[in-house]
């Protein structure tokens, strides 16, 4: 049986993205639409890390389409705690739902979980790996406020090894055409490679820097991300990191005027509160557009409307992940899976770490 969970945005064609984003767009306008969509459906959010919008706004956007939700956002208190493996969680939780999102701190996670089940999985953060409901927000909005996908020069400041959304964002602009990136980070928060060698395959461009302010005047976009404190083994070393970006009045002076400036939240230093006012400044809509990003996602997959194509997972001697923060190699006697690279090489099929022999 088909099955369209969204685990990964980039599992969808253009065509059936641009679906979302235009039912989202209507939604905005016109979100009594479906109202009854979803009557006698039950959402279950099965949050393994935590969460404020994410979580809050795909409970608001099911009970706008007519249905209701279940759900922990604390696993503790759920059989998690007396040791109940997570694919036994997600079988269980499959005969009394329509719908499950999950965030988990594990890459690859949402992937190992639509294995199990045929009710669509929803992945809600995956570790450092993907955040791809965050991404159709962020499109939503670009969208709505540039009225454009394509032709954008989008600076993307931060944390961009453990930013998950910035992962996801950066695959799915490289599906518009002549997107570019201006990847600004310290050296060692640098964009994991697997999405640098994504971004080249699919002919966008990217240039890789350390100065916000001398970059600022040539974006679109910029993207503003927090430094992720809990993806760091070593307090000293997120320490160094972590004000190392922290946009200020100044260098806006510097921006085009048309600047759209976002962020994903919760917000920490890099982003200051005297911001706000700034016509630049449009990261409170993007929370709003959220809704109505998910709500146009559970109804596409509620009528039908979209079909996810997945790559099969091939199964070759030796040929393993190492990533210890993947799915795979925290499960004893696991079947590893990889796929294909373009550069001929592999990529772990749960985290897309790139294996090298
Ligand atoms: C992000 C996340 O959880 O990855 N938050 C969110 O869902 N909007 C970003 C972050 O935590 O920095």
């Amino acid at each position: 049986m088909h099955t369209n969970h969204f685990i990964d945005l980039n599992d969808y064609s253009l065509s059936d993205i641009n679906i979302i984003l235009d039912s989202a767009i209507n939604l905005i306008n016109n979100n009594c639409e479906y109202s009854k969509l979803l009557n006698n459906n039950i959402l279950a959010t099965l949050f393994f890390e935590p969460s404020t919008r994410t979580m809050f706004s795909f409970q608001a956007s099911f009970l706008k389409l007519g249905g209701q939700y279940i759900g922990f956002s604390d696993p503790n208190l759920s059989s998690v705690s007396k040791g109940e493996s997570f694919t036994d969680t997600i079988k269980t939780v499959s005969s009394y739902s329509d719908f499950i999102v999950i965030r988990h701190p594990l890459e690859g996670s949402a992937k190992l979980a639509s294995q199990y089940t045929d009710i669509p999985i929803i992945n809600a953060g995956d570790g450092i790996h993907l955040h791809p409901s965050q991404t159709l927000t962020d499109l939503v909005t670009i969208l709505a406020e540039l009225g454009s996908l394509s032709n954008l020069t989008i600076g993307v400041c931060g944390d961009l090894k453990n930013g998950r959304t910035v992962h996801s964002l950066i695959k799915a602009c490289s599906l518009f055409p002549n997107n570019k990136f201006i990847l600004i980070s310290s050296a060692e928060l640098k964009l994991p490679k697997y999405i640098l060698e994504y971004i080249k395959q699919h002919n966008c461009s990217f240039e890789i820097v350390d100065n916000l302010d001398k970059s600022i005047d040539s974006l679109d976009i910029l993207y503003m991300t927090r430094t992720q404190k809990e993806r760091f083994k070593d307090t000293n070393t997120y320490l160094t990191q972590k004000d190392r970006y922290v946009l200020d009045v100044t260098m806006l002076n510097k921006a085009k005027p048309s600047l759209k400036i976002m962020h994903p939240f919760p917000r920490t230093n890099e982003l200051p509160e005297n911001i706000d006012g700034h016509p630049s400044a449009i990261y409170f809509k993007q929370i709003k557009y959220g809704m109505f990003a998910r709500m146009a996602l559970f109804s596409c997959i509620k009528q039908g409307l979209i079909k996810a194509n997945y790559s099969n997972g091939l199964t070759i001697e030796n040929i393993y992940c190492k990533n210890t923060n993947c799915v795979s190699t925290n499960i004893n006697n696991f079947k590893h899976l990889v796929k294909h690279n373009i550069n001929c090489r592999y990529q772990c099929y749960y985290c897309e770490t790139i294996i090298s022999n």
